[in-house]
């Protein structure tokens, strides 16, 4: 049978496996496994459901009294949303005359062209720099200019990924003021129409400088001269790689099928949902509240997305609906790398029903990447994948991956 109408068969599977498992009526193991990755999902620090701060100072208060403000702590709005946490009929004052405080995270410019894609993961090593390389090739193999630029400033080797030798310029120079503008350091690849910006050969001179010279980075990318964007993140939830993700048009996730992948996956969507959340145009008392859920230890014992909101709801109405207006438009995009077996596919669509009940956020699950040795020879041979193995099942996978992150095709969640 041709290979495209099955474009989700990991390559590991024979066909008639494949055919059993799309045929299985068996809706109860599913779910069962479903059920499992959500528990131990659940368990994880997290996305822990809502346990109220049993140590609370107002622990001993009766919870039906109905009292009037008494401001106790150093922040008047956490002290307020303590007891609006704990007595449902406690009296909320009105907090909406406190001055929002400024907004410094907010996108840079909202034109449409060149459009942003961030490829983050949370983890080292998930394939976020092959994801990258390979999005972009196809971009341009659709007739888009395209810059992918490394932003992995402290490993960058986006260009092994692109078959090219380390270019002897990159971000790191315009970071440190070496060179005036993002245009001196555009390095052709061996794709017509795609562009490639390098990292840094001294990410020590230049990650720090990074915090300060982001924003204008952002910046100057909206004014390239291109169709598209292609930023590969670094590893982990630093503020500016967070900051770049929450950025750009389009958020793109690699995951492993594996715990400390998937469990370093939700760290990353919680970093990059609080920064939203602080993003939006709020008095300055509720950005504190925010920020105190942002500690998995905070006194108010708020534990999850919907534990702050539920808070909110009741200390501002406006706050809240700005926040949630907020997360409206936050939809990242997963990618399941390294798939080995019909259950890691089903890995993807756990995440994303996860996320949507502990955040609250449209997650979609884009398509998956097989395990497949060809990567490693690819990267051996300093080739990319889609140009040495074109016709490949994994060139093919990252074929419907790009469809689907450009709308033309479904992805596989929702
Ligand atoms: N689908 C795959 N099949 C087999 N091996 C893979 C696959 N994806 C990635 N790899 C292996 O994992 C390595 C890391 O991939 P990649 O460099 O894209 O990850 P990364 O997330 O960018 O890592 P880093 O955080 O170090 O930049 C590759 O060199 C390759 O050997
Ligand atoms: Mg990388």
């Amino acid at each position: 049978m041709d290979e495209s109408f099955l474009p989700y068969k990991p390559s590991n599977l024979r066909e008639s496996e494949w055919q059993s498992s799309q045929e299985e009526t068996d809706e109860e193991d599913a779910a069962l496994r479903h059920q499992t990755f959500q528990k131990e999902a659940l368990e994880s620090q997290e996305i822990a459901p809502i346990v109220a701060n049993k140590n609370s100072a107002h622990e001993n208060e009766d919870p039906n009294e109905s009292t009037k403000i008494e401001i106790t702590s150093e922040v008047p709005t956490l002290s307020i949303a303590l007891k609006a946490r704990d007595n449902p009929k406690y009296e909320i004052p009105s907090i909406t005359e406190q001055v929002a405080a400024p907004d410094t995270h907010t996108k840079v410019a909202l034109n449409t062209r060149p459009k942003l894609w961030a490829v983050g993961g949370g983890k080292g090593g998930v394939g976020k720099s092959l994801i990258c390389a390979n999005f972009a090739m196809l971009l341009a193999r659709r007739g888009h200019s395209v810059v992918t630029i490394d932003l992995d400033l402290g490993g960058s080797n986006l260009h092994t990924c692109l078959g090219i030798e380390p270019p002897k310029i990159g971000v790191g120079d315009w970071i440190v003021q070496r060179v005036a503008s993002l245009e001196e350091l555009l390095t052709p690849t061996p794709e017509p129409g795609l562009q490639m910006i390098s990292g840094s050969s001294d990410p020590i001179s230049v990650v720090g400088l990074m915090e300060n010279r982001g924003p204008e980075l952002l910046k100057a990318l909206r004014k390239l001269d291109v169709d598209d964007i292609v930023i590969d993140l670094g590893a982990g939830t630093h503020e500016m790689t967070i900051e770049f993700f929450n950025a750009a048009d389009q958020g793109i996730l690699s995951i492993l099928p594996e715990p400390t992948s998937v469990e370093n996956a939700y760290r990353f969507i919680r970093a990059v949902f609080f920064k939203k959340l602080r993003a939006a145009d709020i008095p300055f008392g509720i950005k504190e509240v925010v920020d105190a859920a942002m500690d998995q230890k905070n006194i108010l014992g708020i534990r999850t997305p919907a534990d702050l909101l539920a808070i909110v709801d009741r200390l501002d109405e406006a706050s809240s609906v700005k926040l949630r207006e907020q997360i409206k438009h936050l939809s990242p995009s997963i990618v399941i790398n390294q798939v080995r077996s019909q259950i890691d596919i089903d890995v993807g669509r756990a995440i994303c029903s996860v996320c949507r009940r502990y955040f609250g956020i449209d997650v979609k699950y884009a398509g998956y990447i097989d395990y497949d040795n060809s990567v490693w020879r690819a990267v051996r041979s300093k080739k990319a994948i889609i140009q040495e193995y074109p016709h490949s099942v994994l060139a093919n996978r990252i074929e419907h991956l790009t469809r689907a992150l450009l709308g033309e095709e479904k992805g596989l969640f929702p």
